[in-house]
């Protein structure tokens, strides 16, 4: 049991995942999103002050129990389920802070925009990465100032669109092969 999200937390998450991952781990919502929402996320908390471990748990589960890569509505609220279950086994949150992860997946495609600040962030971090699927992110349908920020949707969708594969998201791919 952990109080912190450490890279090792991460990687115990990511086993977790991968135990119940029904989609291709290269896919549009694998690992290669996780890895850049989890990058966005903590570029935008330097200016919001998320919460970052939360930040970087919702980029690993909110898309974990997708059923498939087009519609369905319910795979958030699954992502929150697997959250609560993993706590006091692989992690240990605050009451506030694993309410904060569950309200984050459960939604985030719903385009809410009111929220806790942590959570703004994450679906700022998410909705940030939709050039990869042919949008460009719309700054009505972003929560925080700092996602609006032209410079940061701009730096957020080039990476989008090239499929940049962040550290995260390396380190991810190489234990599923190991
Ligand atoms: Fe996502």
């Amino acid at each position: 049991m952990h109080d912190t999200v450490t890279d090792e937390v991460l990687l115990l998450v990511f086993d977790e995942v991968m135990l119940r991952y029904k989609l291709p781990l290269t896919g549009i919502h694998g690992a290669g999103h996780w890895g850049r929402v989890l990058e966005n996320g903590l570029k935008l908390a330097e200016q919001t002050g998320a919460n970052i471990g939360i930040v970087k748990l919702f980029a690993l589960l909110h898309d974990s129990r997708r059923m498939n890569e087009d519609r369905d509505p319910e795979h958030g609220g699954r992502g929150a389920e697997l959250a609560r279950s993993l706590q006091g086994r692989i992690y240990t949150l605050s009451r506030t802070d694993l309410d904060l992860l569950g309200e984050a997946c459960a939604h985030h495609t719903a385009g809410k925009l009111a929220a806790d600040i942590t959570v703004q962030t994450c679906w700022d971090a998410d909705r940030l990465d939709l050039r990869r699927v042919g949008h460009i992110p719309d700054p009505r349908r972003l929560c925080t100032a700092a996602a609006k920020d032209p410079v940061m949707i701009e730096w957020a969708s080039r990476r989008s669109l090239a499929g940049h594969v962040t550290e995260f998201a390396r380190m991810l791919l190489s234990r599923r092969n190991t």
